[in-house]
């Protein structure tokens, strides 16, 4: 049995009771934390906490010092797509002379150069350049991530970028949950056969997936160019029929129903909403559905961000992720995306903090395990630096405040 008790903590943050799933509209504005704390951690869970005044005997235990340091429940990234060939960096050129993430699409880059770039790789050299991504956002402070397949493509490559996930899975001390997204964008060879695709997914890669339990979510990018909402849903439809829980790529240049198709399919989340009509604001407002926002998305691509205050004074919760991919977003650092979201979309750092855990949490189904500090949740957690306030990690963007990280129970730096 391992024991560690961290005392002297300048601020425990984000300290909540285990009937909290989630919070919403006002109750965002509200960050819980002690100040003057200690916490202990037995095995992988956490223990117990309090005030400084009644701090447990130390005796036989581990014991960390956090004299002027903070501890966080670790950030919950709950959309990524980290499984990746190689980086695009040509894309990157292109965009700083002037074409537009659609046009680079349109002339075969984008999710289809990945796709090209993914076809030869082995699951060998996939799974170390991923879990080498896995290690650099541990350093900013996540332990948990959802990561997604859609640059396969085809019934063997998508089963390969999902076998990686799976043993990330099982070899890393991340949590980590898999989202099918063979429906990211149509394959070349389909252009003009996109029933021939959706029949791919539909009858070759789904019975696949559950035969060797590859996925825990279903996602499709539903988007002009990408999927349709009808298309969107026969995929969905086929997806839940093997205990898959849906997720949408939607609203990111329009909007097309794809918001409306996550709330009738009671889907866990729907990302990206960087363009969202009043209606879907109505329309998602009546839901259980969460808004998960990417800036750092809408940063490197220049694009609008999401509503973020206008979804948060309709009374409804949102979720921060990073998107870390190699064509929107080659970030997978959580602590730029709360910068970002307090920046440019005007959230307060309580609301990003409670975007980024709690809310992230529940956008990955993981809510009752982790996301905040809580008896009998996970002892996954990170310890700052020295820092006057929480509020710094947003404030001093680019910087990485994160000192050490523990998963598990276990100290992993
Ligand atoms: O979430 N929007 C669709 N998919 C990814 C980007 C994929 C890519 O360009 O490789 C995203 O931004
Ligand atoms: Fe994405």
């Amino acid at each position: 049995m391992s024991k560690i008790l961290i005392k002297n903590i300048k601020e425990l943050v984000q300290v909540l009771s285990a009937d909290v799933k989630l919070l919403k509209g006002t109750e965002m504005s509200n960050l819980s934390t002690i100040t003057g704390a200690w916490l202990l951690l037995e095995n992988d869970t956490i223990i117990d906490f309090g005030e400084m005044n009644n701090c447990p005997d130390d005796n036989e235990i581990e014991v960390i010092d956090a004299t002027g340091k903070m501890v966080f429940p670790a950030w919950c990234d709950s959309h990524t797509h980290i499984v990746f060939a190689k980086s695009r960096e040509e894309e990157f050129v292109d965009r700083i002379n002037g074409l537009t993430y659609q046009e680079i699409a349109a002339k075969g880059g984008g999710i289809l150069n990945s796709a090209k770039k993914l076809e030869n790789a082995s699951e060998e050299e996939l799974y170390t350049g991923a879990l080498k991504r896995v290690n650099e956002i541990q350093l900013t402070g996540t332990g948990a991530v959802e990561i997604k397949s859609g640059y396969g493509l085809t019934v063997e490559a998508e089963l390969k970028m999902l076998r990686v996930i799976k043993r990330l899975k099982q070899t890393c001390d991340i949590t980590v949950k898999a989202n099918f997204l063979g429906a990211h964008a149509i394959p070349v060879k389909y252009k003009d056969n996109r029933r021939g695709y959706i029949d791919l997914i539909i009858n070759e890669m789904l019975p696949r997936i559950k035969e060797e339990g590859l996925a825990d979510f279903i996602d499709v990018f539903c988007e002009t160019n990408y999927y349709t909402p009808e298309e969107a849903s026969e995929i969905i439809d086929a997806g839940k029929k093997i205990g898959l829980i849906p997720k949408f790529h939607t609203n990111q240049f329009t909007s097309i129903g794809g918001i409306q198709l996550g709330v009738a399919n009671k889907a866990l989340s729907v990302d990206h909403l960087e363009v969202m009509t009043d209606e879907d604001i109505n329309d998602i407002a009546s839901s259980d559905v969460m808004p998960t926002l990417l800036p750092s998305c809408s940063f490197f691509l220049n694009i609008p961000y999401a509503p973020a205050k206008k979804l948060i004074n309709r009374g409804l919760p949102v979720c921060l992720a990073t998107d870390f991919n190699p064509g929107s977003t080659p970030s997978g650092n959580m602590n730029f995306v709360l910068s970002l979201a307090c920046i440019n979309m005007k959230l307060t750092p309580e609301e990003a903090i409670n975007a980024a855990t709690i809310n992230a949490a529940y956008a990955m189904g993981i809510e009752s395990t982790h996301g905040s500090i809580t008896k009998g949740k996970k002892a996954n957690i990170f310890l700052t630096k020295e820092i006057p306030s929480y509020a710094f990690i947003p404030y001093y963007f680019g910087h990485n405040q994160i000192e050490s990280l523990i998963l598990n129970g276990k100290i992993m730096k």
